[in-house]
């Protein structure tokens, strides 16, 4: 007989064998998958039982998902690998902003405004004046940069959770940098929320004694021409859970104060009441081709 047969020792390279046609990147990935995988049920000493519940909770998480719906990404976001893959594959370097997870709720277009529109139709919430510059690496300005915004209103909501509730395209923006890269918008600070958690892996969670929340934060999906997009949060330092965050998405270079300040002037200027809290996020992306 050619091939080896299977034994509890030499299980995962008689496994690993049977990719030996696979295509190159192909057999790479699942030779590790299954070296790793059958190390862990050696590791755990996984009894039929537990294979079973395993099986049943990612069946379950299968009916879990729709169009809207992706439960495995949630499962791949509690468990550290959709902030693992980012981070390998948006190193940041040479002074570049860090890249976080998009997340589920950018389901739809943002809106096009004008600078120093707001983005918060309904008006509930503590008004707050946004500034920032998209720049190359070494502070050149990014005139024309796109900066697509969306985030939770002050009751932890996206507005695809509350059709009829918030306006639709209620706090998302899709803003064009001026010719100094610099943006700015008018919004209001948003609430930490808890990430959809009616499921199995809200399930998971529960059985295993961890919350569901995340820190409040503002997306920024930031594009220049000839560069990298960046999809990034700038998080509100002094939000719950900022140490604790259930997807293991914040990064320190990303978590701002927003100031309160009383300003009349500069509340009127930007259509404010003052006092009005403020934060300034500056975004650097990294040429095309560049390192990682
Ligand atoms: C979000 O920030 O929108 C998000 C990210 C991961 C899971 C759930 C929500
Ligand atoms: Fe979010």
């Amino acid at each position: 007989m050619d091939s080896e047969l299977f034994t509890e020792e030499r299980s995962a390279q008689v496994v690993a064998a049977s990719f030996a046609a696979a295509p190159p990147r192909l057999r790479e990935v699942l030779t590790s998958l299954v070296t790793h995988l059958h190390a862990f049920v050696k590791e755990v000493g996984l009894t039929g039982e537990e294979w079973e519940r395993g099986i049943a909770f990612l069946t379950q998480t299968g009916h879990k998902c729709d169009d809207v719906r992706q439960e495995f990404i949630l499962l791949s976001d509690v468990l550290g690998v959709s902030m693992l893959v980012e981070t390998i594959n948006h190193r940041a370097a040479g002074g570049s902003t860090e890249s976080t997870v998009t997340g589920p709720f950018h389901v739809v277009e943002s809106p096009p405004r004008a600078l120093g529109d707001t983005i918060a139709l309904d008006g509930n919430g503590e008004p707050c004046l946004v500034t920032g510059q998209v720049t190359g690496p070494d502070g050149e300005p990014l005139a024309g940069a796109e900066i697509d915004v969306w985030q939770a209103s002050a009751d932890g909501f996206y507005d695809v959770q509350q059709p009829g509730i918030q306006p639709e395209r209620n706090l998302r923006g899709l803003f064009t940098a001026d010719a100094g890269g610099r943006f700015w918008f008018t919004t209001i600070v948003p609430r930490y929320y808890p990430i959809p958690d009616d499921g199995p892996v809200g399930g998971l969670l529960k059985a295993t004694g961890r919350h569901p929340y995340r820190p409040a934060h503002i997306h920024f999906l930031v594009t220049a021409p000839g560069h990298r997009l960046v999809t990034t949060h700038l998080f509100v330092a002094d939000s719950p859970y900022i140490d604790s965050d259930a997807v293991f998405g914040v990064k320190d270079s990303l978590v701002r104060d927003f100031p309160l300040v009383d300003d009349p002037e500069r509340a009127a200027a930007h259509g404010l009441a003052s006092p009005f809290r403020t934060v300034h996020f500056d975004v650097a992306l990294l040429p095309e081709g560049g390192d990682s």
